[in-house]
């Protein structure tokens, strides 16, 4: 029998914004570059402070916190019937190189601030409340996103976890231990329906809710996205002396690739195929020596598995075609090929009764970008809250929502997180 949710909506609720965005902005500056960039790699030094600097603030808040063998966060605020499967919630703090300070951000002293207005209104969950911070959403250290999530939702295994290399060949089994993630990896995964629900806020990441003057997104689904990591090996010489006929420029057949990767998204049939080859670095770098190496990785989405997958064989077809053709040899990775997620119907209903008596306007819609939401929803009912973000612009030090709209989905998340810790 469905679960039916409740929807509480109290005036006695508050949101300290002044409070919120002075710690949004402390955050910001642990940074691995000066303001107004936020560059927070895993296993950084900025993200060894930016986690305590969260653990802090809960410690403040009055919750318990424990973290996982991969380093996922979990801080808790302890329900009047401890033995129900808690509500979760939360996002992450890493970002990618040259980010902005709101993206993950939003979702995790957002929900630390949904909490504290919570308490201050009087309010008491029956079911526990849990703010997690997830370990690397962002793919740049492994090449692969969302390491936390999947490895709790066992989307990931312990084994592959654990041999995950970055670029300087280091393992997340020699990081984590030096961090003092104790434990097996394999203890990380969670039971099915541990949690009664999940919801996470986040900003949109796309340009609709700002272009519309809509101040809330309920998401419904989130796209399949997909990763693919290249080796390239060429041969090297001297830029002068080595004669254009014969050379095996491992560059030019990246750049190749390169092409090949947007031709498979723009002739994919349809418009939500989005192709980026965001990584591409090359050996030995000298402005006189042709390049023998390259790396490249590749990022691959779509609403639809179907069209997504027909555009990746497209990619994975041309790589050995090019690379033949121009003597370069390669080796091709596929990192992750993940499915579109449905949020819980019942949850997006149950956002969409709060912003109604709350008189908010509010948008069903579809997450382009990925979240730690995705993974999530394999062992609990989830859903997300989005806000507008301008121009759509993350991933860049100017991304922006105001102090106004990130309040409003503050306000949304505590009645949300209300509503579900009171359900039988
Ligand atoms: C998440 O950071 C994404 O790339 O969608
Ligand atoms: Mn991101």
């Amino acid at each position: 029998m469905p679960r039916r949710y409740g929807c509480l909506v109290s005036q006695a609720l508050k949101i300290d914004e002044q409070r919120l965005q002075s710690e949004i902005d402390a955050l910001a500056l642990i940074s691995e570059n000066p303001p107004p960039v936020v560059t927070r790699i895993l296993f950084s030094e900025a993200d060894t402070r930016g986690r305590a600097f969260v653990e802090k603030l809960a410690q403040d808040a009055g919750l318990s916190a424990r973290q996982d063998a991969a380093g996922n966060i979990f801080m808790r605020w302890q329900g009047e019937n401890p033995n129900l499967p808690a509500v979760a919630t939360g996002s992450h703090i890493d970002g990618i190189p040259n980010a902005g300070k709101l993206e993950g951000v939003v979702g995790v002293l957002g929900a630390m601030e949904a909490i504290r207005a919570l308490k201050r209104s009087g309010f008491k969950p029956k079911r526990s409340v849990e703010v997690i911070v997830f370990t690397s959403e962002e793919p740049t250290r492994f090449g692969i996103g969302c390491v936390g999530s999947r490895l709790l939702a066992g989307m990931l295994s312990a084994e592959k976890a654990a041999a995950l290399k970055d670029r300087d060949g280091r393992t997340l089994e020699d990081f984590r231990k030096k961090a003092g993630w104790n434990g097996s990896l394999s203890s990380v995964r969670l039971p099915q329906n541990c949690y009664s629900g999940f919801v996470e806020l986040h900003i949109e990441q796309g340009p609709i809710l700002d272009q519309e003057k809509i101040p809330i997104g309920i998401v419904e689904r989130i796209a399949a996205p997909s990763a693919l990591r290249l080796e390239l090996t060429g041969v090297g010489g001297h830029a002068g002396g080595t004669l254009m006929p014969g050379r095996r420029d491992a560059l030019l057949a990246g750049a190749e690739i390169a092409l090949a990767v947007e031709n498979a998204a723009l002739n994919s049939g349809s418009p939500d195929t989005v192709a980026t080859t965001g990584v591409f670095r090359i050996e030995p770098g000298a402005v006189n020596s042709v390049p023998c190496k390259a790396h490249l990785e590749i990022d691959l989405r779509d609403t639809q598995a179907r069209t997504r997958d027909a555009a990746l064989a497209q990619i994975e077809q041309s790589v050995p075609e090019i690379c033949e053709r121009r003597g370069v040899q390669y080796e091709l990775e596929r990192i992750a090929t993940d499915a579109p997620v449905t949020c819980d119907p019942r949850f997006v209903d149950l956002i969409a009764a709060i912003c109604s008596k709350l008189n908010l306007p509010f948008k069903r819609m579809i997450s382009r970008a990925y979240h730690d939401s995705s993974f999530m929803a394999q062992i609990c009912s989830t859903v997300m809250i989005f806000i507008p973000c301008r121009n759509g612009w993350s991933h860049r030090p100017d991304e922006y929502s105001s102090p106004e709209h990130i309040k409003t989905g503050v306000s949304v998340l505590a009645h949300t997180l209300a509503s579900l810790s009171s359900s039988a």
